[in-house]
């Protein structure tokens, strides 16, 4: 027998059979039986909005799952194209199909000369984060086919071009803001070690990554591709549901990523950990916390009740790249910090675990990169998720996502005239 509730309308006194439908309530069904009632969520922390196979998470258990595979396995295993590819495809490639998705993404990693132009016209002092908005949204001027988005070609084709260029903008937004000439892609290069050969490189000498270096992009890269329905990709998914192009898509959940609740924390984190100075000094800042006095960034997440998986990958990896680059003296700080709230009841009872933002900002400053690179590089590997979300919603032939809302304005009044007012 299917699962359903049964519900008593105390205004009429009619009871009302709902269906369950995995797990929680069709809320079109729910409207047909209880019309003119609204559903008020802010935040939507209680409505699915769409149906989606990419991305599992079970936050009470900390378990994070692309298409089926553990978060675990891939970010030991995988490349991030591998994962890009399954996100997008629903299976793993095999080695042709990887060979031949390689092939694509290295022949789209080139942008047009006016790209280059465009950046120019940006203040000397512009955040990297705004410029990458800008000119993601700016592609769309170069690709009008890209608005054809009920064939699948152009929509395959646009999406290996995004995912081939976001790290060659990222790059070039880095350079300008640092005054330096702008790095050509390098196809003979693996997507990772291109990105850094686009970063670093010097003129006139060879580029030679740390292999060890190169992983441990590769594995942020892994673990940033997709989050489900996070504040970016719900972005990216109303925008689409308006058939915009993936361009114009792609640029608002940049917008999004770009706000200090989604893709900014971990350079809070990384502000808070030099703020903190001395290892002395945690158990007086976690109590200044619990006071009330901020909070502990990093630390507590919507779905995570549990240890974020991604923040123990990265801790783990974290000493990897400290053997290469040397320790990053906040490291310290961190584990006391993170070893001092774990004990302390007001992080058990709220269950605030780290996230995966408590690390990664370590990783990326021992790795070179500039704090207002950071929600850059974390928008290079999620553009593969945001596309996977995209096909998926279009796939899916849904509807223009259109919320309704609660007046609490004013009841109806007539205009008064200037001269009437005072
Ligand atoms: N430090 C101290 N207390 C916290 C923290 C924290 N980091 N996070 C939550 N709390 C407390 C709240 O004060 C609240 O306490 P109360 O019940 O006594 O009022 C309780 O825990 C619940 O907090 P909410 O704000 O309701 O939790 P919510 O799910 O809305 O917020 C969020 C999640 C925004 C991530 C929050 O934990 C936070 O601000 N963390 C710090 C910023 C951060 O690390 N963001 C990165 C998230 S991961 C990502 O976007 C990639």
């Amino acid at each position: 027998m299917p699962e359903s509730i049964t519900i008593t309308d105390n205004r009429t006194g009619q009871a009302i059979e709902v269906p369950i439908v995995e797990g929680g309530v069709n809320a079109a069904e729910w409207s047909k039986l209880l019309p003119g009632l609204w559903f008020y969520d802010p935040g939507f922390s209680a409505t699915a909005e769409c149906e989606s196979a990419i991305t599992y998470i079970d936050g009470e258990a900390g378990v994070l799952e692309y298409r089926g595979y553990p978060i675990e396995q891939l970010a030991e295993q995988a490349s991030y194209l591998e994962v890009a590819y399954l996100l997008l495809k629903g299976e793993l490639p095999t080695p042709a199909q990887l060979d031949a998705f390689v092939a694509e993404v290295t022949g789209h990693t080139f942008i047009h000369e006016n790209v280059k132009r465009f950046l120019e016209g940006f203040h000397y002092d512009a955040h990297p984060m705004g410029m990458l908005v800008s000119e993601v949204g700016a592609l769309s001027t170069f690709y009008p086919d890209a608005k054809d988005i009920e064939d699948p070609a152009t929509r395959w084709n646009h999406t290996v071009r995004l995912i081939a260029k976001m790290p060659t903008l990222a790059a070039a937004t880095h350079r300008f803001c640092s005054g330096r000439p702008f790095v050509y892609p390098d196809a003979s290069l693996s997507f990772a070690e291109n990105f850094l050969s686009m970063m670093w490189k010097t003129s006139g000498q060879p580029f030679e990554a740390d292999p060890a270096l190169v992983r441990a992009v590769e594995l942020l890269f892994i673990l940033h591709a997709d989050h489900e329905q996070n504040c970016s990709t719900t972005t990216m998914r109303v925008v689409g549901s308006a058939h915009a192009d993936p361009y114009s898509g792609v640029a608002a959940a940049c917008a999004a990523l770009y706000g200090p609740r989604h893709g900014g924390a971990n350079e809070a984190v990384l502000r808070m950990l030099a703020s903190i100075g001395t290892l002395d000094e945690v158990p007086a800042f976690v109590q200044s916390v619990k006071e009330g006095h901020g909070r502990l960034q990093g630390f507590g997440h919507r779905v995570y009740k549990n240890y974020d998986p991604r923040a123990k990958i990265i801790r783990k990896a974290a000493y990897d790249v400290f053997d290469v680059t040397g320790k990053n003296p906040l490291l310290d700080i961190a584990l006391k910090l993170e070893e001092v709230a774990l004990a302390d009841d007001y992080f058990i009872s709220r269950r605030l675990y780290p996230n995966v933002d408590f690390y990664s900002g370590l990783i990326y400053q021992a790795l070179g990169f500039p704090v207002e690179m950071f929600p850059v590089l974390f928008a290079i590997p999620r553009t593969s998720g945001w596309l996977a979300h995209w096909n998926e919603m279009l796939d899916h032939k849904t509807k223009i996502a259109r919320p309704r809302q609660l007046y609490t304005g004013s009841p109806r009044r007539d205009f008064v005239p200037l001269s009437g007012r005072s």
